[in-house]
């Protein structure tokens, strides 16, 4: 945890920004596997961290802004628990970490609420994303499960996003060591992969790279010899001499914040003439995205630039031809990009997501377009000051795609479906690397894990 004035800082920055009712939090509870005691890793509800920092199940707080009250809600350990798992912190310890005073047991919450909604007070809740919360918040509340996203407080959403979206000094750092895990993951890629070897034997041992550092993986590994399906999640492919691999990780520090960031590798060590080409598209579009962030820039518009160099390099290579702008704005180049450029980052690989894509990514300025493709943009507003975000294009050949496309003769003007018949089978490449936006232009986080084809090439050839 950091210091308990932080959190006490944090709140009275969000309470700065309402003005009346109760706010609050649900922390999340252990996910049961196959039966309640079998449970999967914990993992606690991001804004409930950010603003409370108690990373433990079973725990909820409110802050009540018209009597001036912040509550956390828990059970002490009893020495049942305390056979089984150890000595544990008594929630009032653990309450003063956070610079909380009172605390109330679990079952309170339900009648404190009860009481306020008897009182016609409003209740401000995030959208809950958790059955078990739903359920609670149904109970609690009166509003059926299935309902309670329609009834999430906008002005709660609202302000926690604007808070959450700049992140401070030692949020940076934090993340900056989920990147050091990352880096460390990565590192272990270039030098274990092999011809031969299945997808698993690798991504396996890299999984066990963050465990060994303290800390654990920010979202499930994307490691595919099929980089052209974009979240693969299927590990049994054997590697093969001449294919593209995608690795896209993230570590996830013991502070849980995430680190995320794609590196694709040829699977020999070294990549042909044809793999360099599409590669060096997809590097100087990364490049060039890198470059242009700064404050008051529009996300969308740093996308739509990434596309047109991923246009330009296929128009050399002959893929795409007629007039680049118009191929952007026709949305063609997303047969071969059909993702966004990025999104934020921080305590979630995809920041706050939970709270809703449009409040994060989007605002009153920049509504979301229903394009393919550019309708997988995440990130498209303003930039400011102390926003991380990820910069990953990426180029695919997905069968499936080209074959509708082709069938309808779409973006015929733009697109030279017989030249692409050859790269029917060429996979996916994708690179990814996280950004702080500073007062004046940008900074690539973390160490840098090579990306330049021939750094690549000489870690990969040991
Ligand atoms: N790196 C995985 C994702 O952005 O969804």
């Amino acid at each position: 945890m950091f210091e308990a004035a932080i959190y006490k800082n944090r709140r009275n920055q969000l309470i700065s920004k309402l003005d009346k009712g109760i706010l609050l939090f649900l922390g999340n509870n252990e996910s049961p596997m196959n039966y309640p005691a079998n449970v999967y890793p914990f993992r606690q509800d991001s804004t409930f961290l950010y603003y409370f920092g108690i990373d433990l199940p079973g725990l909820a707080a409110i802050i009540d802004l018209d009597e001036q009250n912040e509550i956390l809600f828990g059970d002490d350990f009893s020495v049942d628990d305390i056979v089984w798992m150890g000595p544990q912190p008594k929630m009032a310890e653990l309450a003063a970490k956070a610079a909380l005073t009172q605390v109330a047991p679990s079952a309170q919450l339900k009648e404190y609420l009860s009481k306020a909604l008897q009182q016609d007070r409003k209740i401000h809740f995030l959208p809950p994303y958790r059955q078990d919360n739903m359920i609670k918040l149904q109970e609690i509340l009166g509003i059926r499960a299935n309902q309670l996203k329609h009834y999430a407080s906008v002005p709660f959403i609202k302000a926690v996003v604007e808070q959450r979206s700049v992140k401070s000094e030692e949020e940076i750092e934090e993340i900056e060591k989920a990147l050091d895990i990352t880096y460390q993951i990565h590192l272990e890629a270039m030098k274990s992969v092999r011809p031969g070897l299945k997808e698993y034997e690798v991504a396996g041992i890299l999984q066990g790279k963050a465990f060994s550092l303290g800390g654990r993986l920010s979202f499930p590994l994307i490691f595919s010899v099929h980089g052209e399906i974009l979240h693969n999640p299927f590990q049994l492919n054997e590697m093969q001499k001449g294919q593209l691999l995608v690795i896209d990780c993230g570590g996830e520090a013991p502070s849980r914040y995430a680190g995320d960031i794609t590196r694709t590798l040829p699977v020999t060590g070294k990549f042909s003439e044809e793999q360099k080409a599409v590669y060096q598209i997809v590097l100087n579009a990364q490049t060039t995205a890198i470059e242009m962030i700064k404050p008051g820039i529009k996300y969308r518009d740093v996308h739509l630039e990434a596309a047109k160099v991923i246009t330009l390099g296929l128009k050399e290579l002959g893929l795409m031809k007629g007039n680049i702008e118009e191929a952007v704005q026709a949305g063609a180049h997303a047969l071969f990009f059909p993702h966004g450029l990025g999104h934020m980052m921080g305590l979630d690989v995809h920041d706050m997501e939970d709270l809703g894509e449009d409040y994060v990514g989007y605002d009153e300025k920049i509504k979301r377009s229903d394009q393919f493709g550019l309708a997988y943009l995440r990130l498209a507003r303003e930039l400011k000051p102390g926003f991380v975000l990820t910069v990953e294009p990426g180029i695919y050949f997905i069968p499936q795609l080209i074959d509708l496309w082709q069938k309808d003769n779409k973006f015929s003007q733009f697109i030279n479906y017989e030249r692409l018949e050859a790269y029917r089978h060429f996979g996916g490449i994708r690179i990814e690397d996280d950004i702080l936006v500073t007062e004046n232009g940008s900074r690539v986080l973390g160490k840098l894990i090579p990306k330049q084809i021939d750094g690549i090439e000489a870690i990969m050839q040991g």
